[in-house]
């Protein structure tokens, strides 16, 4: 039995993953799974509903409900700060974990158009596709990244205090890096890209060259 090519994007929040993904699916014809989105889908869910996003049993609730056309994945506050602290509080739980997991594996493995997949997240290479040809682990400084999102705030129209993104960032990172379940670190295979001193286009031509390297021209 042949399987479709899956490539494998992990990396802290705003590290460029999201725009290396959707990059790399739209170059080789594959299916773009942005696994961040469920984690925000869950954590918007529980806030919508009232609920605090520590609460384990409304955020498995919300979890289980979730279905890939909700209206949710289209609400602006997705993209939100509120939105992205209770993801990764909801991401922490294991049970939260487990409800979405078979989501994404079925989508690595029958991707939309059946050619290839790319999922970008935290734990993409390390939990949900560990046999992935490809994986990255892309990063950054927190300076850069909080800049960047900041940037990306902003031209949405938002009004911002530089200090609480990069404050809010550092909470997220640790609390996405220590937790016990997935926590986010490169798999052993990934190559690792520092995207610090790279524009889109740099990133986007050392992450090809390694891809073609592991998975052919596709
Ligand atoms: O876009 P950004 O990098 O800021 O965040 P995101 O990729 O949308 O992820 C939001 C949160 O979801 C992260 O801070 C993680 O806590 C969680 N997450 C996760 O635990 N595992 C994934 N595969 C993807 C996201």
């Amino acid at each position: 039995m042949s399987s479709c090519p899956v490539i494998a994007i992990d990396g802290p929040a705003a590290s460029g993953k999201g725009t290396l993904a959707r990059r790399l699916a739209a170059h080789f014809g594959f299916a773009h799974l942005d696994t961040g989105a469920l984690y925000r889908a869950v954590g918007v869910a529980v806030l919508r509903a009232g609920g605090d996003p520590a609460d384990t049993s409304r955020a498995l609730s919300a979890a289980q409900a979730l279905s890939a056309d909700d209206p949710v994945f289209a609400d602006p506050a997705l993209r939100g700060d509120d939105a992205a602290q209770a993801a990764s509080q909801v991401a922490a739980m294991p049970e939260v974990r487990a409800a979405l997991l078979d989501f994404q594996q079925a989508f690595a493995a029958r991707p939309p158009g059946g050619r290839g997949a790319v999922l970008d997240g935290r734990d993409i290479g390390t939990v949900v596709c560990p046999a992935a040809g490809a994986k990255l682990f892309v990063t950054a400084s927190v300076e850069v990244r909080a800049a960047r999102r900041v940037k990306e705030l902003q031209a949405a129209g938002l009004q911002v205090i530089v200090q609480a993104v990069q404050e809010d960032m550092k909470a997220r990172d640790e609390r996405d890096s220590r937790r016990a379940v997935a926590p986010l670190r490169p798999a052993v295979d990934a190559f690792v890209l520092d995207t610090s001193a790279l524009d889109a286009d740099q990133v986007f031509a050392a992450a090809l060259a390694f891809i073609r390297s592991k998975i052919g021209p596709a």
